[in-house]
């Protein structure tokens, strides 16, 4: 594998104190999504769709951001839920979010996916979304998803793959000539299957159909500009790369392919 880019796992303290020491950054790539999404239901919807919720349980979320998972329909609010993140500043975000989404037995944490405080086989329920590609030990990550799940529970690990994004990245590469695909090689669609395999028993992925039509060019510039290389960008980049946004448009609109989707995984090895 290629060197750790920052973004990839390289520098936690720029993950936790800079990329996400707040929502502002992912809000940025989130408004692209919810705004101009071509699916008929939000990924949270799409994902907490693909497993049957108990009424009262247990739900461990890694890496939570700002919450948005719990704004999906399905999950019953009676759940007790304990949000956690890297990031101190994520965490209170989140629970904000779960809050405002009618949870209230919420408990949170800043924590490292790859060293939880928590008890073995505690949870029913866990979901580390878009999150395991920013570890620096994936592997060890996910032995502490397993770890911390009961002998029936479940996991829901969102990603993406290679080629998600690809005519926003392809307008990066105009600029800085290198996209971010490294995030795909540490756990993506491609890759993120064997390190699962190698701690459940039943791994099942669900692709997440949803192109993007963008039609407001500042939001996509916006997206590009929340991570690196375009999140240090000098005045000159960044008008270089609105400009290679905008020649992507044609009348008036930019399709944005996404890859996308959700692993689902049982029966942690080692327990049966
Ligand atoms: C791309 S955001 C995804 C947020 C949310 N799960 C979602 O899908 O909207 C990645 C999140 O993972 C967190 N994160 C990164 N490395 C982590 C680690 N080692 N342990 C826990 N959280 C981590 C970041 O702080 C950030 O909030």
């Amino acid at each position: 594998m290629a060197e750790r880019s920052a973004f990839s796992g390289g520098d936690q303290e720029y993950l936790r104190n800079v990329q996400y020491a707040d929502g502002t950054k992912l809000d940025a790539r989130a408004h692209l999504h919810l705004t101009y999404s071509s699916s008929s239901e939000s990924f949270p919807q799409f994902e907490a769709g693909l497993i049957d919720w108990p009424t009262d349980g247990t739900v461990l979320e890694c890496g939570s951001g700002t919450g948005l998972f719990w704004n999906n329909g399905q999950a019953p609010r009676s759940l007790a839920i304990t949000l956690t993140d890297l990031s101190p500043g994520m965490v209170a975000e989140a629970v904000a979010c779960a809050e405002a989404n009618g949870f209230s037995a919420i408990d949170s944490d800043a924590c490292d996916v790859q060293e939880l405080p928590f008890e073995d086989a505690t949870f029913d329920i866990v979901v580390a979304n878009h999150m395991l590609y920013h570890v620096p030990d994936p592997d060890r990550a996910v032995a502490e998803l397993a770890r911390v799940m009961s002998d029936d529970g479940v996991l829901l690990a969102g990603t993406n793959g290679y080629g998600h994004m690809g005519e926003l990245n392809d307008a990066i590469a105009d600029v800085w000539g290198t996209a971010a695909e490294g995030l795909y090689e540490v756990f993506g669609i491609d890759t993120g299957e064997a390190r699962l395999r190698e701690q459940f028993s039943s791994v099942a992925w669900h692709a997440y159909d949803n192109d993007l039509l963008v039609t407001e060019p500042a939001d996509a510039v916006a997206y590009g500009l929340s991570f690196p290389p375009g999140e240090t960008a000098t005045a000159a980049e960044q008008a270089a790369f609105a400009r290679a946004i905008e020649r992507r448009f044609v009348d008036g609109a930019l399709r944005i392919r996404t890859r996308a989707g959700a692993f689902v995984c049982r029966e942690p090895r080692g327990r049966f």
